[in-house]
Parts: C-alpha cells; sequence; structure tokens
C-alpha cells in the first residue's frame, strides 16, 4: 500500500458515484476505483448478512487492486458491514463509511430533533440513531424508511411533479415534524436535496454525506501520509452486471461519461 495506489470506491449500484464525485472534486490527483454491484441492488431491501457478504467479497476484489482505501459509498453496507469489514481485513487497506462522517456533522450542531430518511436496510441496522444518541442521549432522532426515493431517482424522476409528490408524501409523515435537520441517510439522495430544501423553506437543515465523506478522506489519508501528489490520475468504474441503462444512469450522478467495465467477481 502507498500513495499511489489507488481509491476503492464501492456501492451497491451507481448511486455511490455521488460520493466519488466529491472525493475526486477534494482529491483531484487521486486514482478512483469504483465498484457498483449492480448484479445486486437494491441492498435497502436484502438481509444484512447478505450485505455483509457481498461487501466482503468487493473489499477483495478492491484489495486485489491494491486500494490503499476502500469507502462504502453506500449507507445500506456502510450500516451492516463497516464494522465486520474492519475486523476481517484487519490491517490490509484503510476503510471510510459515510454513516459516520454525517454523524458527525450533525453532533457539532445543537439539533434538539434530527430525522434521517434511508432505505429500509439502513433504517432498520438503526445505525443513526444508535451513533447520535449514543453522543447525546437527549438529542430526539426520528427515522423513516423512504425506499421508493432510489428507483425514482434512477428512473430519471427527480426534479418533477412525480418527484416532488413522492418526496411531498415520505416528508409530511407525522414522525418528520418540528425538525432542526433531515439527514439524507442514502448516496442516491443529493440529488433530490433541492427538492427537500425548498420543502422545508429553508427552516430545515438538509444534510447528505457526499462531502463529509471526501473530507474525511482526506483528513484519513494525510494522517497517514498516503496522499497521491504526483500521479496523474486514472479512473475505472467496474459493475458486476452490465446494462446500457445503467452507463446511461451514470450521467446524473457523475460529471463525466463513464465507461462501465463489467467483471465476474462471484
Ligand atoms: N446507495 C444505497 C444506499 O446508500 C441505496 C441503493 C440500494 O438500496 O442499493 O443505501
Amino acid at each position: 500500500m502507498n500513495a499511489t495506489c489507488p481509491i476503492g470506491v464501492f456501492d451497491s449500484g451507481i448511486g455511490g458515484l455521488t460520493v466519488a464525485s466529491a472525493i475526486r472534486r477534494a482529491l483531484p490527483n487521486e486514482s478512483i476505483l469504483y465498484f457498483g454491484d449492480t448484479a445486486h441492488l437494491p441492498y435497502g431491501e436484502k438481509s444484512a448478512d447478505a450485505i455483509r457478504y457481498y461487501c466482503i467479497r468487493i473489499s477483495q476484489f478492491l484489495l486485489d487492486h491494491d486500494c490503499k482505501m476502500i469507502v462504502l459509498a453506500c449507507n445500506s453496507a456502510s450500516s451492516a458491514a463497516y464494522d465486520i469489514l474492519v475486523d476481517f481485513f484487519k490491517n490490509k487497506s484503510l476503510f471510510v463509511n459515510v454513516v459516520d462522517p454525517l454523524v458527525k456533522l450533525a453532533q457539532k450542531k445543537e439539533y434538539k430533533k434530527v430525522g434521517v430518511i434511508a432505505t429500509k436496510a439502513t433504517i432498520s441496522s438503526n445505525a443513526y440513531r444508535s451513533k447520535l444518541v449514543a453522543a447525546d442521549p437527549n438529542k430526539n432522532v426520528v427515522q423513516l424508511a423512504t425506499p421508493l426515493l432510489v428507483p425514482m431517482i434512477e428512473e430519471g424522476f427527480y426534479n418533477d411533479n412525480i418527484s416532488e409528490q413522492i418526496i411531498h408524501k415520505y416528508l409530511s409523515d407525522d414522525s418528520l415534524q418540528n425538525l432542526d435537520a433531515l439527514l439524507l441517510a442514502c448516496t442516491h439522495y443529493p440529488l433530490i436535496r433541492k427538492h427537500i430544501e425548498q420543502y422545508y423553506k429553508g427552516k430545515v437543515d438538509v444534510i447528505d454525506s457526499a462531502e463529509p465523506v471526501a473530507v474525511e478522506v482526506k483528513r484519513l489519508l494525510s494522517e497517514k501520509a498516503l496522499l497521491n501528489n504526483s500521479q496523474k490520475p486514472v479512473h475505472r468504474f467496474f459493475v458486476s452486471d452490465y446494462t446500457r441503462s445503467f452507463e446511461e444512469t451514470t450521467k446524473l450522478f457523475y460529471p463525466e461519461n463513464i465507461s462501465l467495465e463489467e467483471v465476474s467477481i462471484w
């Protein structure tokens, strides 16, 4: 493992590209090796055991490609598998999840009531609530699974009447009233952040994990003297199941044209 090795970033599919994109902006010299487990998405509907099994295999693939760091760019994966990956691979790589940087950011503010929206897997793991409450037992943390949002965004409905109705339906849930902040605990949701902010008319802080994760990646690489300051970066994007439609959808999440490479790791 040395500074010129790539940063591995993985997700169940292509939503994690929002995180890859933020890492690229923060660290333009770093090479990124992205893996989208399109054969098994959505993770949000899977059991924790299934997600853990997929994550171990993907991490091994990224380690086989000499990744100096592995970023779990998926909340469902981070909630179910982060601790297991750190334990399983011990000192072989650095691991960064998307939950902790968002929780840290929310802790810094004096929010009394925090809402969390995410996939079913993330909500049922209780990862956000338990971490937020462990740091501040008086914090009121309310959670809502919002499973329609991922397919809605992937089908291109993220800035129109249909998405507006679905978003409003979820956000008007009784549990999500009188919030100080809403955490967008899914790597797809930055695409609908503006819509959500409009819904709250600036009265609620709406926070997603892409930028905070990029900051944490930079901090950790710097701490370990693994920042790549010299080389021209090379980015590669792997998927476990290629379809033209996945490649098309990457345009929603990443600012440049991407060629997806299919790889069989199962
Ligand atoms: N990217 C996943 C997450 O952040 C959502 C997509 C899925 O369910 O696989 O939880």
